[in-house]
């Protein structure tokens, strides 16, 4: 305030006196940040709720991109480099070793902990959805920074970068040798279930309908844990896994099923059968994980499906790069496929046994060829995007995805990538976690197969599991030794829409 004489005078502070509302709580922390976000304050730098970040030193996040990462890598450089000295031609060598020095420089970003530079331009038809979303979303961010599902799938796609701009060997996957080995050490496991599903399953003669249906729900509920926990076995956790290890996490037996359904901390079975059992040459979709052993049982749980009568043509969706070490590409399919019918990968085993094998793989690549299964790939399962933007960003994939009955999604990492990978709480619905997946006209039924093996939990009907858990059992939540198995229903039937 100016008086007129020209002095200044500090006007008094007005304080207002609030005694008529409502109280501060005492404890202010009770107030909650507002998660989830609108879908309107959605995208990827921002999911639902609070991301898990690299620097997150609670989240499995931290350890993935400080040691996990770069020891995968040295993993890689270190095939790349036996490929080299197995190499004759002197020009192979030479671009051989051209990507070699990229994946050093690569080594070099990611323990520095570098900005994410745009992918290279290698002719990739996915090079747009890397760089939009890079730009977008994570300029000056850097492998810490960016949220850990983004940053951890941006390295795979780097790493084949390594590759794909050289002139032999665009097409080479560093994982491949370990993919292979580890099949080739998975013969009980593999026995186990050749054995048992190589002549087509009969149900015993003089049951009535209701009896054929209980044996048919006896053997779904079996099938269905060992697609399941066929998940356990990813080779990017298990970097160095002995032949016990495989032993352990493969058991198929009946005792070792009941015993592991305790474990399963979100259970869906009774829905999926329910929905199963309605379907009468109904189309099943599979979005892959990992190749080899769980990509057996995926293929046994699908002639199941097929035998049945349940499904008349499953579709397999795999990745069209080398992902996550472990995950299905084209090449891992048809060498599955192949080794079943005509590999000699298995010593000391009975005729009976191979021949078992002899049979599934004849029986499946005769499946492929009546086109009762076919396998997909698409750009986009293997970009950095959460599958809440599957409709916007793959709006192809989601009208085809549609038009299925039954969508499983295999695995951790799909399943982080249907949830948005944030910190959700555990009891959120697995129809909220999945958001537009779930609620946008014509989503498909969605069925999430996923041993426990990263931060993000949902879907569990008494929330208290998991603080319990948290209390009792430290790394409970890495381990691979819980599970879930979770239905959405979806929209299926109606139109879908694009604005
Ligand atoms: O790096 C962590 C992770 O992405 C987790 O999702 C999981 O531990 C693993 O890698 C991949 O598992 P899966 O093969 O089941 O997707
Ligand atoms: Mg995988």
């Amino acid at each position: 305030m100016r008086r007129n004489n020209g002095t200044a005078k500090i006007a008094k502070k007005t304080v207002l006196s609030l005694e008529n509302l409502p109280p501060k709580p005492t404890d202010l922390a009770s107030i909650k940040p507002p998660y989830p976000y609108t879908p309107s304050r959605i995208d990827p730098n921002n999911p639902p709720w609070p991301a898990y970040r690299g620097y997150h030193e609670y989240s499995f996040a931290y350890a993935t991109m400080g040691v996990r990462l770069p020891t995968i890598l040295g993993k890689a450089i270190s095939d790349t480099i036996k490929t080299l000295n197995e190499e004759s031609d002197e020009e192979r060598i030479v671009d051989l070793i051209g990507c070699i020095n990229r994946m050093e420089r690569l080594m070099k970003d990611l323990t520095n902990n570098d900005v994410l530079r745009p992918i290279i331009d290698d002719g990739e038809g996915d090079i747009p959805l890397w760089n939009k979303e890079i730009t977008q979303f994570f300029r000056g961010k850097d492998f810490m920074s960016a949220p850990w599902v983004f940053a951890e799938a941006y390295k795979y796609r780097r790493l084949h970068e390594c590759f794909s701009v050289s002139k032999y060997w665009k097409d080479y996957d560093v994982f491949f040798r370990q993919k292979c080995e580890t099949f080739s050490r998975s013969a009980d496991a593999v026995f186990e279930l050749s054995t048992r599903f190589a002549i087509p399953f009969s149900l015993g003669k003089g049951l009535n309908v209701a009896q054929k249906e209980q044996a048919l729900k006896a053997m779904f509920r079996e099938l269905t844990q060992i697609c399941l926990w066929g998940n356990s076995t990813d080779l990017s956790l298990l970097i160095n896994m002995s032949e016990e290890d495989i032993k352990r996490l493969q058991s198929t037996g009946g005792d070792q099923l009941a015993a592991t359904e305790k474990n399963i901390l979100g259970n869906d079975i009774e829905r999926l059968w329910d929905l199963v059992k309605s379907l009468d040459g109904g189309r099943i979709d599979f979005v892959l994980d990992n190749a080899g052993f769980e990509l057996y049982c995926d293929l046994v749980y699908a002639d199941y499906l097929i035998q049945s009568g349940y499904a008349s043509v499953v579709h397999f969706h795999g990745k069209r790069l080398p992902w996550f070490v472990s995950d299905v590409t084209r090449k891992d399919w048809e060498w599955l496929l192949n080794s079943c019918l005509y590999g000699k990968l298995f010593a000391d085993v009975s005729e009976s046994e191979i021949a078992s094998l002899r049979i599934l793989g004849e029986r499946w690549k005769g499946y492929v060829k009546e086109g009762k299964w076919i396998y997909e790939q698409h750009p986009f399962w293997c970009s950095g995007y959460a599958f809440w933007d599957l409709h916007s960003e793959a709006p192809d994939v989601f009208l085809h995805l549609s038009q299925s009955n039954l969508v499983f999604f295999k695995g951790d990492l799909n399943h982080r990538k249907l949830t948005y990978d944030c910190a959700a709480p555990a009891s959120t619905s697995f129809a909220t976690a999945i958001g537009p997946l779930a609620r946008l006209p014509g989503a498909p039924p969605i069925c999430s197969l996923r041993t426990i093996k990263s931060d993000v939990v949902v879907g569990l009907p008494d929330g208290d599991v998991a603080d319990r858990l948290d209390e009792e059992e430290p790394g409970w939540k890495i381990s691979g030794k819980y599970a879930v198995v979770l239905l959405s229903d979806g929209r299926p039937g109606e139109p879908v829409e694009f604005n």
